[in-house]
C-alpha cells in the first residue's frame, strides 16, 4: 500500500503476512471483496477497540456480554465487522447496527443478537437507546463507525454518553474536527482512527503479527465456509471499466455491491 502504481497495476505482490489461500468454492472475483474490508474490520474491532477475538474465552467472572454499535453496517467494512463480531458471540452482544437501503444484507446474516436500525431515522438517538435497553443491561462502551459523518458523530457520542460517558469510538476515516463540531464526544471517550495499513506495517510493531494471525484465520474461516464475501458486481473491460463504474456509483440509488473489475 502507498506505493507508486499499487492498486492500478496489472499484477501486484502482497506480503506473505497479509495473504491467505482462496478455497475452491470461492471465485477470485468474490475473494477480491474480502481483504481490504475484512482486515479493516478486524483492526477496528480487535486492535483499536480491543474487543475479545473469536478464539478468546470470556472471563469466568463475567456473565454479561459486551454491547457493540456498528454504524454503517451495510458497507463492506461494516458488514465484515458484523460477521467478525458474531464470531465472538460468547463475548460480544447485542450488536446494534445502522443501515439504510441495504439493511437486508445485515438482517440476512441472521442471529438473535443483531438489531438493525435505519440511519435515516430522525430519532436515531432514541432508537439506539430503545434497542440497547431492550436487549442488555450493560453500558455501551464500544462503537465502530464506517460512515464518519457529522450527523452520526452526534448520535454515536450520545449513545456512548448515555452508557457510561466513556468508552471508545473507532472511525474508518481520518478524524475530521467537523465531525465533532459541537464537541459532542466527551473527554472520556477514546477516538481511534482505523488504518488497514496497520497490518502491512505498523510503527508500534504489533500490526504485522496481527495481520499474520488474521490472515491465517480468514483462510480457515473461508475453508470452513464460516465467512462469506461481500456482494459484488462484475465490471467487464478491466481498468477500462473504471470510469463508467464510478459514474454508476455516483448515481446509484440502491445496493451495496462492490464493483470488481475484470
Ligand atoms: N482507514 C482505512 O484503512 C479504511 C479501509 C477501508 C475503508 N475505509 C473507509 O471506510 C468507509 C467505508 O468503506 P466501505 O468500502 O466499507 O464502504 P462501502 O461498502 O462503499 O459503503 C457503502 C454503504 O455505506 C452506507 N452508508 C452511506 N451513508 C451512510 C450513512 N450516513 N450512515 C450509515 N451508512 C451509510 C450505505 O448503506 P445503505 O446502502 O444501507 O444505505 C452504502 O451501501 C469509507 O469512508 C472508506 O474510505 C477506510
Amino acid at each position: 500500500m502507498g506505493t507508486a502504481g499499487g492498486s492500478y497495476a496489472e499484477y501486484a505482490v502482497a506480503w506473505e503476512h497479509t495473504t491467505f489461500r482462496i478455497p475452491e468454492w470461492l471465485p477470485f472475483e468474490a475473494a477480491a471483496t474480502i481483504p481490504l474490508a475484512a482486515f479493516t474490520a478486524a483492526v477496528g474491532l480487535f486492535l483499536e477497540l480491543g474487543l475479545p477475538a473469536p478464539w478468546e474465552r470470556p472471563p469466568a467472572s463475567s456473565s454479561t456480554k459486551i454491547p457493540l454499535l456498528i454504524n454503517g453496517a451495510s458497507s463492506a467494512t461494516g458488514l465484515f465487522a458484523v460477521k467478525l463480531a458474531q464470531l465472538s458471540s460468547s463475548s460480544i452482544g447485542p450488536i446494534i447496527c445502522t443501515a439504510g437501503r441495504s439493511a437486508s444484507s445485515v438482517t440476512d446474516l441472521g442471529g438473535d443478537d443483531i438489531t438493525v436500525l435505519d440511519y435515516r431515522s430522525s430519532s436515531m438517538q432514541e432508537d439506539i437507546q430503545r434497542a440497547l435497553q431492550a436487549s442488555t443491561a450493560a453500558p455501551l462502551r464500544h462503537v465502530l463507525d464506517t460512515a464518519n459523518s457529522p450527523r452520526s458523530a452526534g448520535y454515536l457520542s450520545a449513545a456512548l454518553a448515555a452508557g457510561s460517558g466513556g468508552g471508545a469510538c473507532a472511525f474508518t476515516q481520518k478524524w475530521d474536527p467537523a465531525f465533532d463540531a459541537a464537541g459532542v464526544f466527551g473527554r472520556g471517550t477514546r477516538l481511534a482512527r482505523i488504518w488497514v495499513g496497520t497490518v502491512h506495517d505498523d510503527t508500534t510493531g504489533v500490526g504485522k503479527d496481527f495481520g499474520f494471525v488474521w490472515a491465517a484465520f480468514f483462510a480457515r474461516l473461508l475453508r470452513q465456509r464460516r465467512l462469506e464475501p461481500h456482494p459484488y458486481q462484475l465490471v467487464p473491460r478491466g481498468l477500462h471499466g473504471v470510469e463508467g463504474a464510478l459514474r454508476t456509483l455516483m448515481e446509484r440509488k440502491e445496493g451495496n455491491a462492490k464493483f470488481v473489475f475484470r
